[in-house]
């Protein structure tokens, strides 16, 4: 099979950058391990930034986003059950969409499938080849059928356990990588969240985040160790800990519900540098990880991707290799922006066992200041709705 631009992987990445292609009349394919069912059903991130929420609408897949998405103009942060909000509507004009990753996966794999584009499911023995010429290769597995995708550029979109970033030869890529010592435990629930807005909870407890995907289904998290073992939590006890975690009052705020999904997720900031190697170009997770207490995960996979889609169309267009060239420094100019802000809301908001009374005192301070100060809270609200994109 031969194509313009070989993708491996169809989370929001690799999905979103096949449908920005084809907007440019530029060919792609892509290769997925998993099933339609399963990546459609993973339920991962919900926050997409103003910017983003605003592209899917434009490029034609946000119709449903709009129907069913909530539109949140600020956050509550709770500091020991005191709640203060951060308005981002009067601090930056602008706000953020609530809608699940796993929905934005959904329509644009609706959409692609709708306008012809190719995505192979259930691959395996997926692997990357001479993309140190200007003819790379995709080799993969379909029912034990090994099949071949010749294409002129290879996106490696294949999140941060994938095989484009570990085929790159030692000694090119510099990794920058920090691991947090917690984690969160995350469920999903058939039940009203506390508020209407996010409620980022800091408690001498540990950190709890009330979120939502709709008025009726609550997506809520709790700081739990990083090895965190799922077994000794039964419902009950995270419901007990959920509660106590939003502060006084909490066990009348929070209602209970049907469980629909439990899971630890670690943490974890991970850059690599570059993100390109020539003519494999790395996205999304495949480059970089944010810890979620920012919810840049997907903000910046969608970012990463029209960046790409820009600098080929303009190859394609004028054979110019200005913006491919730069591509990397482009994308890591926000993703270290995000890092620094992802990195800072969770060192605010977790206790760290590491701390000293110092560092707790300290981290007060600033709970205390972002949530008072016009200047610092504009900070926060900027970062969170999304630094421009250019
Ligand atoms: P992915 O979504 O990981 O997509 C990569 C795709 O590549 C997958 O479909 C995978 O099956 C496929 N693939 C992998 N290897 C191969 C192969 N060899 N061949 C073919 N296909 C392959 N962010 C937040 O902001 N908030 C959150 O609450 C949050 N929770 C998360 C929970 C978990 C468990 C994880 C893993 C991530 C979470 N994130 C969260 C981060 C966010 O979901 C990611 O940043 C986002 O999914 C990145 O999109 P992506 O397309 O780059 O990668
Ligand atoms: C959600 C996840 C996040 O990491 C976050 O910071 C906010 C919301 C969510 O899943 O809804």
């Amino acid at each position: 099979m031969r194509t313009q631009v070989g993708i491996v992987g169809a989370g929001p990445a690799g999905l979103m950058l096949s449908h920005l292609l084809a907007r440019a009349g530029i060919d792609s394919v892509i290769v997925e391990a998993r099933s339609r069912s399963y990546v459609e059903a993973r339920i991962r991130a919900g926050v997409i930034e103003n910017w983003a929420a605003d592209l899917l609408a434009e490029t034609g897949v946000g119709a449903r986003m709009q129907r069913e998405g909530l539109v949140h103009e600020g956050i509550e942060i709770g500091l020991n059950g005191e709640r203060r909000r951060i308005d981002f509507k009067r601090l930056t004009g602008r706000g953020i969409m609530v809608y699940g990753q796993h929905e934005v996966v959904k329509d644009l794999i609706e959409a692609r499938l709708a306008a012809g584009g190719k995505i192979e499911f259930e691959i395996s023995d997926t692997s990357v080849h001479d993309f140190d010429g200007d003819a790379p290769k995709i080799r993969y597995k379909k029912n034990g059928e090994a099949r071949e995708i010749a294409c002129d550029f290879i996106a490696g979109c294949d999140g941060f356990h994938g095989i484009c970033r570990p085929s790159i030869p030692n000694g090119v890529l510099t990794e920058y990588d920090r691991i947090y010592p917690f984690g969160w435990l995350g469920i999903l629930s058939q039940s009203p969240p506390p508020s209407h807005e996010l409620i980022y909870s800091y408690t001498e407890r540990g950190f709890g985040l009330y979120s939502m995907r709709s008025s009726s289904v609550s997506r809520l998290y709790l700081q739990c160790a990083p090895d965190e073992d799922i077994e000794k939590w039964p419902d009950d006890r995270v419901w007990k800990e959920l509660k106590a975690r939003l502060g006084p009052g909490g066990d009348k705020l929070l209602q209970e519900g049907k469980v629909l999904e439990k899971g630890v997720t670690a943490m974890r900031s991970f850059v690599v540098e570059p993100m390109q190697v020539g003519r494999l170009y790395l996205a999304g997770d495949a480059a970089h990880i944010v810890p979620p207490t920012g919810a840049k995960g997907m903000n910046l996979a969608i970012a990463d991707v029209l960046f790409f889609s820009r600098a080929l169309a303009e190859f394609y267009r004028s054979g110019k290799t200005a913006l491919l060239e730069g591509y990397s420094k482009k994308c890591l100019s926000r993703v270290w922006k995000a890092q620094r802000f992802s990195w800072w809301m969770t060192s605010m908001l977790h206790l760290n066992p590491a701390d000293s009374p110092f560092d707790r005192r300290r981290q007060w301070a600033e709970l205390d200041y972002v949530t008072t100060s016009e200047a610092a809270s504009k900070s926060l609200a900027e970062n969170y709705v999304g630094l421009p994109i250019a």
